[in-house]
């Protein structure tokens, strides 16, 4: 699979136009990038929700622009075919067009990512102008947008009312209008994420927003059932890890202490 074209923004933009499904994973170290991208994912999101599910905070809140520069780096470094997307952090965009600019500028020239992702509808729309201007590929975001949980208050569905589903629908376009080559739609109300990904010409990736996006992105440690008891509904599990490796540490635990390793076999 990984023998193919590199995936480029704008074989991402054919994809939908020939009615082909994106698949995009979330990746966060370099073995588990290596493996996705022999596997053919399309693109590699390293997500601020590295944040939650590798590095032990509540929220994307604390996320640094200096920690998702060292995963940027690795999945970059283990990627030959995927798009490399890096997910701009918390207050890493917010006060303006020239932090935006020298931020996302760091994660192509320094982390080897080939795009940006960051949060927000038309109110970010300037800034993603700026950033295409320069030469920058940008992937928006709306729905529920993490950073915003303050805000917000929680991890709801978005869109229900039709007040609400009008106001994505523009964020969505104000997002094309302002240069973005894909929208992430994440907890959209099904039909309105249906709405908007027939309304657009660039591609939307859904997560928890029904199956008529045109693509779909998991994070990856919910699709590997990393964690026992954090089970979004969104999220199918292709695996029970956590089982597999309690196991594995526990035999381990078990053979060093009743002396059956090192054997013979590993000395
Ligand atoms: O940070 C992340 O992993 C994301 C995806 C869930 C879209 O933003």
């Amino acid at each position: 699979m990984s023998a193919g074209k590199p995936v480029t923004v704008p074989s991402l933009g054919r994809m939908k136009k020939e009615g082909r499904r994106i698949v995009v994973l979330t990746a966060y170290d370099s073995p588990s990038a290596r493996l996705m991208d022999e596997c053919g994912i399309d693109v590699l999101l390293v997500g601020d929700s590295v944040g939650n599910a590798v590095l032990g905070y509540e929220d994307t809140i604390p996320v640094t622009m200096e920690e998702m520069l060292h995963h940027v780096k690795a999945v970059a470094r283990a990627t030959r075919r995927a798009l490399v997307v890096a997910d701009m952090p918390f207050m890493s965009y917010q006060s303006g067009r020239k932090q935006a600019l020298e931020n996302a500028g760091r994660f192509l020239k320094e982390g080897g990512a080939r795009a940006v992702k960051l949060e927000g509808g038309a109110r970010v729309a300037e800034t993603v102008a700026s950033l295409v201007a320069a030469g920058i590929p940008v992937m928006g975001h709306i729905g529920m947008t993490p950073q915003s949980v303050n805000v917000t208050g929680g991890y709801v569905r978005q869109g229900v009312s039709p007040d609400a589903a009008a106001e994505l629908e523009e964020d969505a376009r104000a997002l094309e209008e302002a240069g973005a080559f894909a929208v992430v739609l994440e907890l959209v109300d099904p039909p309105v994420a249906a709405r908007i990904t027939q309304l657009l010409e660039i591609p939307t990736i859904g997560i928890g927003s029904g199956p008529h996006c045109d693509g779909q992105v998991l994070v990856m440690h919910d699709m590997l059932g990393m964690d026992a008891s954090f089970r979004p509904r969104h999220a199918k599990r292709y695996l029970e890890l956590h089982a597999l490796l309690r196991e594995a540490f526990t035999s381990y635990a078990e053979d060093v202490r009743g002396g059956r390793f090192p054997s013979e076999e590993h000395s």
